[in-house]
């Protein structure tokens, strides 16, 4: 299991004492980027993520939910992106995210495509071979502490079973409402990184971080 730890749910006002805790207990850091376009909600830009490399080593998982993912993707390689994961929704089909996926690739990093609650898995299909990574949103995208959406389930099963099918070894990652109930289900059916906000942070992350992986 890779845990995912999304910065939307730090604590602003002491932000260097959350990533004191953090930066020992998970592996990547889940930083949302919304432009309050794609979504109705606006959150960092790139200088945050440059600041966050100085006091974090974790692996930069970059969740574009922005309605130009091609320019944006410049900015956060530039910034420090390890991986930079966009919104299949964001662009205008198959072409245009294959594209973008191997610009992503081309620069050095990894690449991942991110579906909305109400696209389907069967949608992104010719896009498997390529990607690196797939983030099942299991929220509306735009807003941390929502409740997870059931049909996250499915299309993780589908994602899992296509993968073993084609011998493919992109990452399967789920994305909001993720607790101590949802987390190790999904482990169970094959969900291989587990991005989590308002659950780790809330109470001690430590003991929140062990009941994921029951
Ligand atoms: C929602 C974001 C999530 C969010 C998850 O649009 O993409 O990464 O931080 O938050 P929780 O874990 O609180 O559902
Ligand atoms: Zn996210």
């Amino acid at each position: 299991m890779i845990v995912s730890a999304s910065l939307l749910a730090f604590n602003f006002t002491n932000l260097s004492k959350d990533f004191e805790t953090i930066n020992n207990l998970v592996e990547w850091l889940h930083y949302d980027v919304m432009d309050g376009n794609f979504v109705p909600n606006i959150s960092f830009g790139p200088s945050i993520l440059k600041d966050v490399k100085k006091i974090s080593p974790l692996f930069m998982d970059v969740h574009l939910m922005v309605t130009d993912p091609d320019y944006y993707t410049d900015v956060f390689y530039q910034a420090g992106a390890d991986l930079i994961t966009f919104h299949f929704e964001a662009t205008k089909g198959i072409d245009e995210s294959l594209r973008l996926i191997r610009k992503i690739k081309s620069l050095g990093i990894q690449s991942g495509i991110s579906i909305k609650p109400k696209t389907k898995p069967e949608e992104i299909e010719p896009l498997l071979k390529e990607v690196d990574l797939v983030l099942v949103m299991s929220v509306e995208p735009g807003f941390g502490g929502q409740s997870f959406l059931e049909s996250a389930y499915n299309k993780v099963k589908y994602l899992k079973n296509y993968k073993d099918i084609h011998h493919l070894n992109y990452y399967i990652e789920v994305d909001g409402g993720v607790n101590d109930v949802t987390g190790p289900k999904l482990l169970e059916i094959g969900t291989d990184v587990l991005v989590t906000g308002s659950y780790l942070m809330k109470g001690n992350p430590e003991d929140n971080l062990k009941k994921l992986n029951k």
